[in-house]
């Protein structure tokens, strides 16, 4: 198999380890860029370690230092960002640093969401969306060869595990459930998406095109989402249903990060964001059916192997802003 040199640019965040790992195991020529402070933070220099051991080329530099971007942008053929929300706009540095490397075949921005070009996100998850398209048209009139990837909602944040739910666990008898439930959505594991992204990287079908991963047997309502973990747990969860008009005025009178999070939310869960356009050859093309031989974990199986994981996200939202009328 012909190897691709990919750089990774967030390698040590929440979904940059399945990007390396998915990039090395691949086999790709893989390079993490890392900053100097993270070797020395005790979390992040294991998951350093397991780059090692992959055999990744870790590369120290940062978004911030231009001559140590092009130094890490010149040894490769593939840079992909995965920094977080907060640093969209810090891209505008990263692709000052391609441009004047010159030899970037293909840039994947850190995405990773929401098609948002296609988006019904209003207030603080609209101004995020912005931020991003404003970095694809950036993008596009450089002339840089891209792929954008729009993975939906990670199950690894929206499925949260009973200890990432910590102090409001003995609370739950009850599932927050937004507008009526009936909108499909698309939830992938982080492992999927990476693994998607990776196989796109040298594929001429995804040049200058959107990737959308929306696996079939992952489109799913939110009240089916419910009633998949209650079949899996033999238990029956309240739904606690909130209206769109309190959705909105949660998402008008709460500060952030609540009113981003609620807004994307409202945005995949109400208006179906993930899943109310088609996608059209000219711009667009789907994983699952552009790699049918990757085998991508359904919900169902999901379930079946992540007891702790549950439909929770949402309560903590709620229960944070102190909310708790609907319990
Ligand atoms: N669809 C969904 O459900 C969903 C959910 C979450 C995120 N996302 C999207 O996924 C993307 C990645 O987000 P994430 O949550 O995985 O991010 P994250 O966990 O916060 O990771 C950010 C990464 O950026 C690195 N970084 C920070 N400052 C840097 C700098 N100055 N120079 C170089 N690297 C720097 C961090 O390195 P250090 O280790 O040194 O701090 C870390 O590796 C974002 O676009 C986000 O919007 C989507």
């Amino acid at each position: 198999m012909a190897t691709t040199k990919i750089l990774i640019i967030g390698g040590t965040g929440f979904l940059g380890k399945f990007m390396v790992e998915a990039s090395a195991k691949a086999g790709h020529s893989t390079f993490a860029l890392v900053r100097e402070s993270s070797l020395s933070d005790p979390i992040k220099s294991s998951i350093i370690q397991k780059f090692n051991a992959l055999g990744v080329n870790v590369v120290l530099g940062d978004i911030h230092d231009h001559k140590s971007l092009v130094r890490a942008i010149k040894q490769v053929d593939v840079v992909i960002c995965v920094v977080n929300h907060l640093q969209i706009n810090d891209q505008y540095k990263l692709i000052y640093a391609i441009k004047e490397a010159g030899n970037v075949k293909r840039f994947f921005p850190s995405e990773f969401g929401h098609d948002v070009d296609r988006t019904h996100a209003l207030d603080e998850g609209k101004n995020l969306f912005d931020t991003k398209a404003q970095i694809r048209r950036t993008i596009e009139a450089q002339g840089i060869p891209h792929t954008y990837v729009v993975a939906n909602s990670f199950i690894g944040h929206y499925l949260p595990t009973w200890s990432d739910l910590g102090p409001i666990t003995g609370l739950i008898d009850s599932t927050v459930i937004l507008g009526d439930g009936k909108a499909k959505a698309v939830l992938n594991t982080e492992k999927d998406i990476a693994t998607y992204t990776i196989r796109s990287v040298d594929d001429p079908r995804t040049l200058n095109k959107i990737l959308y991963i929306k696996p079939p047997a992952n489109i799913i309502s939110y009240n089916d989402l419910v009633s998949l973990w209650e079949k899996k747990h033999s238990k029956n969860l309240k739904r606690v249903y909130v209206p769109e008009v309190q959705v909105l005025k949660y998402i008008e009178e709460s500060s952030f990060p609540f009113n981003m999070a609620m807004s994307i939310c409202h945005a995949a869960y109400v208006k179906g964001d993930h899943t109310n356009y088609e996608i059209e050859p000219s711009f667009g093309v789907e994983a699952s059916e552009l790699y049918p031989d990757i085998k991508y974990t359904t919900l169902e199986e999901f379930f079946n192997h992540n007891d702790s994981c549950t439909p929770f996200y949402l309560n903590r939202f709620i229960l944070v802003n102190g909310v708790q009328n609907f319990y």
